[in-house]
């Protein structure tokens, strides 16, 4: 709670409320240098990767490295628990282990991946699908911001070179294993502490209606093409495809230009959809497709699809998570989640698990998001004894 104060300051959003906080803003870049004096302070060395991930080694880098950490940038409007809590975690439980005298006879670091959310860039856990190649570095790049400043750009800025950027075997070998610590996002858990089992499939789509803009005075209505119609009724479709525990959102709308007395000539509508696995999620998708494409030509307009981003179920690793379980004490529950962490990537590729804290209120992504003290207390000393199982 004091590491967590200690940046409690940064990157607040006056207008939003809650923390604005996105992969090499100024913000996320003065949370990366506070972690920075936080890791040496503790004689850890700090090394970035070439995809703008922050690595700070307890011991030198090598093979079947016990690797922990989260990320340090939020949702628009975001919480103060969501990624920093896995990493000032991370930080404790270093402590405590130093405490308690335990030498590791594996290397341990602490990892903060970079664009979690996908908050500025669009597609969520870009460091870690960099990292492990579910994305390339040659796509990343040309990823905009709502500014026009691309991934690579800003990524050039931070002192990253983009032609450097993408699969990185060489950290990915690296990792024998990979715990995440984060605030659990439901309310999934009544205990304080607990384990992820899955991750449901996932993915972000963009849909632009393109209609004619127009005076919103002087156009009568029959003579209008205005794509915010089939927007509206877009967003309803979701609402409606949405049965049987799978989720679709729309969080996001853009209309262009975005006037009041303007019709607008295009609208952007940014659609979120999950569900068990992966052809349940596609079906969800296609229902609120279907409904757009007639929608939009009922309205004389037309739309374009765009998938930005997609990922599978994520199954997390038994054999990983039998030994947390060996570590914590058999009682310890595993539930499965609707929220994407960069650990979902990194399953695809080495030995994953997750540490859930307790959620009392089961609010994430908003301001209000909160853990008590105690539960994440005991969410450092679990870590802490997972990591000195793992790696001793
Ligand atoms: C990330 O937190 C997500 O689930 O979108
Ligand atoms: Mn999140
Ligand atoms: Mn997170
Ligand atoms: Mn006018």
């Amino acid at each position: 709670m004091t590491d967590l104060a200690d940046i409690a300051d940064v990157g607040r959003d006056a207008r939003r409320g809650g923390y604005s906080r996105h992969g090499f803003d100024r913000v996320e870049l003065e949370l990366r240098e506070w972690f920075t004096q936080e890791a040496e302070r503790r004689g850890l060395d700090v090394r970035p990767d070439r995809n703008g991930n922050l690595w700070a080694w307890w011991g030198r880098p090598g093979p079947d490295a016990v690797i922990t950490g989260s990320h340090l940038d939020s949702v628009p409007g975001g919480g103060a628990f969501d990624g920093p809590l896995g990493v000032v975690s991370a930080l404790q439980a270093f402590d405590v282990l130093r405490a308690r005298g335990f030498t590791p006879s594996k290397p341990l670091a602490i990892v903060v991946f970079v664009e979690e959310e996908g908050g500025r860039f669009g597609v969520a856990c870009l460091g870690s699908r960099l990292m492990t190649g579910a994305i390339t570095a040659e796509a990343a790049c040309k990823l905009v911001d709502a500014d026009g400043v691309t991934f690579g750009e800003a990524a050039h800025a931070a002192g990253f070179d983009p032609l450097r950027m993408g699969r990185d075997d060489r950290a990915l070998s690296s990792v024998g294993a990979f715990v995440e610590l984060h605030v659990e996002q439901g309310r999934g858990l009544d205990v304080p502490v607990g384990l992820a089992s899955s991750i449901l499939a996932h993915g972000r789509w963009r849909y632009t209606f393109r209609g004619e803009g127009n005076h919103a005075g002087a156009t009568v209505i029959e003579d209008r093409r205005d794509p915010m119609l089939p927007a509206a009724r877009m967003v309803l479709a979701a609402r409606r495809a949405a049965t049987s525990g799978a989720r679709a959102t729309v969080g996001r709308i853009v209309p262009n230009p975005g006037g009041t007395n303007v019709i607008a000539s295009s609208v952007d509508v940014w659609l979120d959809a999950r569900a068990g696995d992966e052809p349940r999620t596609r079906e969800v998708v296609g229902l609120i497709t279907e409904a757009a494409r007639a929608a939009a030509e009922e309205e004389g307009c037309e739309v374009r699809v765009t998938e930005e981003s997609w990922g599978g179920t994520v199954h997390f690793d038994p054999d990983l998570m039998s030994r947390v379980r060996d570590a914590l004490g058999g009682g310890t529950p595993a539930l499965p989640t609707g929220a994407g962490h960069d650990a979902g990537i990194l399953a695809a590729h080495v030995p994953t698990a997750m540490l859930f804290v307790r959620n009392p209120t089961g609010i994430s992504h908003a301001p209000e998001e909160f853990a008590e003290a105690d539960d994440c207390a005991a969410g450092v000393a679990a870590l802490a004894t997972t990591l000195e199982h793992l790696a001793r």
